[in-house]
């Protein structure tokens, strides 16, 4: 799986978005360390508080298809410069996929790559439980 093939997942996944309330759409496409993926979509609703983004959908479904260990994260949206993950997406994802790079894309080509500790650095995790 290219870093392309995954940022053409994210974009595609995107198209699934349901965000009828931002009209934001996002995709997402995770990569796990044994080369699977996992998509996901933002998914608004009346409520608005109980919308999930995108990157939180592909790491629930690949948490709940057995997945530990991954690699990378594309993230898609429409905005100029590419949307970056949420504080609470960053937490999650740090928390079950560590250290891992993100790529942000738009479907105009923009893309930016980073590392998760790049983004949220000094993170609350595990670690300070004992
Ligand atoms: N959103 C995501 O899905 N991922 C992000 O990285 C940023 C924001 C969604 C949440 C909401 O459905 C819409 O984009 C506008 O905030």
């Amino acid at each position: 799986m290219t870093t392309d093939q995954l940022v053409d997942a994210a974009l595609a996944a995107r198209l699934n978005a349901v965000a009828p309330y931002s009209n934001f759409k996002v995709g997402a496409a995770l990569l796990t360390e044994d080369g699977k993926v996992y998509t996901g979509c933002n998914v608004e609703n009346a409520t608005y508080g109980l919308s999930v983004c995108a990157e939180r959908v592909a790491l629930w479904k690949a948490l709940s298809e057995g997945e530990r260990r991954f690699r990378r994260l594309a993230v898609s949206s429409q905005s100029a410069r590419p949307a970056t993950p949420c504080g609470a997406c960053r937490q999650l994802l740090w928390e079950f996929a560590g250290d891992i790079e993100i790529i942000l894309v738009n479907p105009q080509g923009r893309r930016e790559t980073h590392q998760l500790k790049a983004l949220f650095p000094e993170a609350f995790d595990a670690s300070f439980l004992g």
